[in-house]
């Protein structure tokens, strides 16, 4: 069902399209139409992305990454033997900018304009906000640092350098139509800002960086977009020693790039005959040009929005229709992706708790559930992560877990149902973020090709990085799918942190 939803989502449906569009409607109209017959597809955007890197590339290019927990704004020098350099601030986007409430596209591009100015113009540090420490978990001679170095900056401020070009990573679903052009179809994840929607982001963050006047920034150039997931798999390709001739030992390929964290998404390379909604004239000038593959940005979490294969629950139900800011889209991210998890196990516990299944002390009316409790998005996938390892008598350690949190006392009877609740959250999740990865894998025929058949999926994201025995039951549920266990073998699920900065400025240097 997965790998048919892969082919309607490549299908020209122009057809279909204009014969349904009346000349009569509005613009605003037309658009609410297109945005709601998408609904039941699965996006699967080209991202005119035609090559895989093949770990050779040299340069020195920024890179900015909107769509993740944090902001990040990158350099990345590639040295052209799959190794790299890569220089990092991380910020964490505030809060009052991921609301709708009157804030406009211009005030959150605004803030990450200033980010990119700020770090092109600073190496000492002061300016950064950087929560967490960044490694490579590339090559063994890559380095990932906090900041730019004074080397870095000299050559980004070399006078020599005429145009600093950026490659973007926004991780959201866009109409693109080319390599550095693309409109926001409709926001996942937290974000809401409306009058985003249907606008060029590229344009929008290039427009932003010119209002800042000083020099430096005045040079950059917005020249590629990217989703995360796109520059995922290019990092993975660029680090993989497959296309060199010294590439004893390592064997497998990279096939897929692959996101689990605040968001779910999964990114492959499609021969280009197959995309066939890019239309006739296009396909044949890539075929004159001898192009065989593009990248897709399947957008998997958007799979099976009317529910038709997947199993839903009422707390499924409870979540996307009161909760996200999206209900009726993205209903296959809101089983698996992180931002999710938490939320599934708090409106089950309330749920619970009205029944008098749990927490028996409070009861509505007698004493009131923590205000966190009954707030959304208060519990985090961190949070559950802990009690899914518990093992502490009596399950103390989730006993202190929650009192810290949510000062909720709990009896052991409590800690026990939640325990299990929480492994059946994860576990669905891992089992659900298998059905893309297996889908792409037989559609095309990777484990048939070169290297034996031995394949990379490259990771990335807080959950299938951090998240207790994730990666291990996600190879369970490969050994269970059509793949079997002998193709479960040889699927590598490679983590690749942070990899999208660098897969951002692979695109930003072919542009
Ligand atoms: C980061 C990538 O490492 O991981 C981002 O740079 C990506 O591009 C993010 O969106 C996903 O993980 P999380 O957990 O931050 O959503
Ligand atoms: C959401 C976005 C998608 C992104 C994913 C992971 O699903 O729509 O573009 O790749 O999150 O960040």
């Amino acid at each position: 069902y997965y790998i048919k939803a892969m082919e309607n989502g490549l299908a020209d449906d122009s057809a279909t399209e204009s014969s349904t569009e009346s000349t009569t409607k509005s613009e605003s109209e037309a658009a609410e139409e297109k945005l709601a017959r998408s609904r039941h597809r699965l996006p699967m955007i080209p991202t005119y992305v035609f090559d895989k890197p093949d770990g050779t590339e040299q340069g020195i290019v920024l890179a900015a990454d909107l769509g993740g927990t944090n902001f990040r704004v990158c350099s990345v020098e590639l040295n052209g033997d799959h190794t790299f350099k890569l220089n990092q601030q991380k910020s964490k986007i505030p809060e009052d900018l991921l609301e709708d409430d009157g804030v406009t596209s211009e005030q959150l591009f605004a803030f990450l304009a200033k980010k990119i100015s700020l770090f092109v113009n600073t190496y000492h540090g002061d300016e950064t906000e950087s929560s967490s420490t960044s490694s490579s978990t590339t090559t063994p001679s890559s380095t990932v640092k906090e900041n730019v170095d004074p080397e870095t900056q000299e050559a980004l401020t070399s006078t020599n350098q005429k145009t600093l070009k950026l490659g973007f990573t926004f991780s959201f679903p866009v109409d693109q139509t080319a390599l550095n052009r693309g409109t926001l179809i409709r926001w996942t994840k937290g974000f809401k800002i409306k009058d985003c929607v249907g606008k060029d982001v590229v344009e929008l963050l290039q427009t932003e960086l010119q209002k800042i006047k000083d020099p430096t920034t005045q040079k950059v150039k917005v020249v590629a977009l990217s989703n995360d997931t796109v520059g995922t798999f290019l990092s993975g390709c660029y680090s993989s020693l497959n296309g060199s001739t010294s590439a004893v030992g390592d064997i497998s390929e990279p096939v897929i790039g692959c996101i689990i964290g605040t968001g779910f998404n999964m990114a492959y390379m499609e021969e280009i005959k197959n995309i066939k909604k890019l239309g006739p004239q296009l396909l044949q000038k890539y075929e004159q040009e001898g192009k065989v593959y593009m990248g897709i940005n399947t957008e998997s979490g958007s799979f099976d929005n009317d529910l038709v294969k997947l199993p839903t629950t009422k707390y499924d139900t409870i979540i996307d229709t009161q909760i996200s800011p999206n209900p009726g889209f993205h209903l296959f991210e809101k089983r698996i992706s992180g931002m999710f998890m938490g939320e599934l196990l708090r409106v089950i516990l309330v749920d619970l708790n009205g029944r008098d299944l749990i927490f028996h002390d409070y009861k509505p009316g007698k004493k009131n559930l923590p205000h966190r409790l009954t707030t959304p998005f208060e519990l985090s996938s961190e949070l559950l992560s802990h009690i899914e390892i518990d093992d502490s008598t009596d399950l103390r350690e989730t006993e202190l877990n929650l009192l810290q949190s949510l000062r909720l006392p709990t009896t052991l009877h409590d800690r026990v149902m939640i325990q299990k609740l929480v492994r059946a959250i994860s576990k669905r999740s891992a089992y659900l973020s298998i059905v893309p990865m297996a889908a792409i894998i037989i559609k095309t025929g990777a484990l048939k090709k070169k290297y034996h058949g031995e394949v990379e999926v490259v990771c990335d994201g807080s959950v299938v990085e951090y998240y207790p025995g994730y990666k291990s039951m996600q190879r369970d549920a490969l050994a269970m799918s059509p793949l079997g266990p002998s193709g479960e073998r040889k699927i590598h699920l490679k983590i690749a942190k942070d990899g999208s900065g660098l897969g951002a400025g692979l695109c930003a240097l072919v542009a």
